[in-house]
């Protein structure tokens, strides 16, 4: 049987993680230190207390949770969430509860999209989000960033421009905090800047926050969403999904999502399509996890682990890297981001790079097709030993200094 040939167009066009792949060509490497991954540290992971919750509730609550449950999400554990997060105007209605941030990126474009609509994003920006936004056929437009975010001006050329051109624009994302793959963080004026023109706009935001609470040193700043809500007094220009896959761990598959009912609606309409409804069992689990007080604890101890991490790598670069290399200075987050003098292609210095026993992820994966940049690069620092952090960055320094 050749399936291939029964293959859908959109099948066919679509392209494997090309982060699992070259992941995978670094795997038999022996000693090799990849910066190339976006994993946690398992040490984040809340194990005992997740062991015992996990066996109370299908004890205690198992009658009710290896049910069916509800597509759009678990009671109990929507007023936790809206409890945890202070958002008094809110109801349960204007939050859906997701298997990962990935089934929300789905649902959201999957509510929003037809075949050819425009969708910009940060440039770069999440691969996974690409790889979605491809797979249901929108043409990915990026907008650029400086050091304090999206770059409104731009923003409004390539709106206008696009418009103008009778395309369908549908929505940004954005990933404000600790941006993956540039570990940037929205200042808090860019973001009102941002919300102020998409309110004038009609330009609808998907907020992607997986990172918003891991941040290690300086002034927490509120997301789009908390801007738009309390300072536009606005709830339905912004969408976002906050993900728990790097705070509880990404096998709970764990994220929520708040916005416009209308969105919200539609969306859970898909997840019963696609999922019928998110693991009960896990939702009731951070329900009681929230309940119990043990998510702010939870977070400070996360933040003081990451924290010397971040350091070590700042650290490693500033001693080794020449000093025509730059690269951005998260406060939190798991990923900074390199710029190499033009002219390198770090396509080409991955393959030199697994012979130095180092891997990261080349720059260029993270732009929309034919935007690729390819003088850049993402390091991880949040699955090496310190140790592995002076080493891997002097291998790569060396490296870099000798070409
Ligand atoms: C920006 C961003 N969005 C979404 C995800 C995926 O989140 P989830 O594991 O909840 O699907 C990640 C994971 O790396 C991410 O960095």
């Amino acid at each position: 049987m050749e399936y291939s040939n029964y293959f859908s167009e959109h099948t066919k066009s679509m392209k494997s993680s090309l982060i699992r792949e070259l992941v995978a060509s670094t795997k038999s490497i022996p000693d090799l230190i990849s910066f190339a991954g976006g994993f946690p540290s398992p040490k984040t992971f809340p194990k005992e207390a997740l062991a015992e919750i996990y066996a109370q509730v299908i004890r205690e609550e198992g009658h009710d949770v290896l049910q069916y449950g509800a597509s759009e999400g678990d009671n109990l554990l929507k007023e936790q969430l809206l409890l945890w997060e202070g958002y008094e105007r809110l109801t349960k209605d204007d939050m859906l509860i997701t298997v990962g941030a990935t089934n929300a990126i789905y649902y959201y474009a999957r509510t929003m999209l037809n075949e050819g609509d425009v969708v910009l994003v940060e440039a770069p920006t999440f691969l996974g989000s690409l790889v979605a936004l491809n797979a249901l056929g929108a043409e990915v437009h990026g907008i650029p960033m400086d050091e304090e975010g999206i770059d409104i001006d731009s923003l409004r050329s390539s709106l206008k421009k696009l418009r103008s051109e009778g395309k369908k624009v549908k929505f940004l994302l954005s990933i404000p905090d600790f941006q993956n793959p540039s570990g940037i963080t929205m200042s808090e004026q860019r973001r009102k800047d941002l919300i102020r023109f998409a309110i004038d706009n009609e330009l609808p935001i998907f907020e992607d926050n997986p990172y918003s609470r891991l941040r290690y040193t300086g002034e927490h700043i509120p997301t789009l969403y908390r801007t738009a809500y309390e300072y536009f007094r606005n709830t339905s220009i912004v969408t976002e999904a906050v993900s728990f896959s790097k705070i509880l761990g990404p096998g709970m598959r764990f994220a929520f999502v708040k916005g416009d009912k209308s969105i919200i609606e539609k969306m859970c309409s898909w997840q019963q399509k696609i999922n019928v409804t998110p693991d009960c069992v896990t939702e009731r689990v951070v329900g009681h996890f929230l309940k119990q007080g043990l998510m702010q604890p939870h977070l400070d101890r996360i933040c003081e682990h990451y924290k010397p991490y971040l350091q070590t790598m700042l650290d490693a670069l500033e001693r080794e890297m020449p000093s025509n290399v730059m690269w951005t200075r998260p406060e939190g987050g798991i990923f900074l981001w390199l710029w190499l003098p033009e002219g390198f292609n770090c396509d080409e210095l991955f393959e030199k790079a697994k012979e130095h026993k180092v891997a990261f992820i080349p720059g260029s994966k993270f732009f929309p097709i034919s935007e690729e940049q390819y003088n850049c690069m993402r390091l991880n620092y949040s699955f090496s030993s310190l140790e592995q952090i002076n080493d891997g960055i002097a291998r790569l320094a060396k490296l870099i200094k000798s070409l």
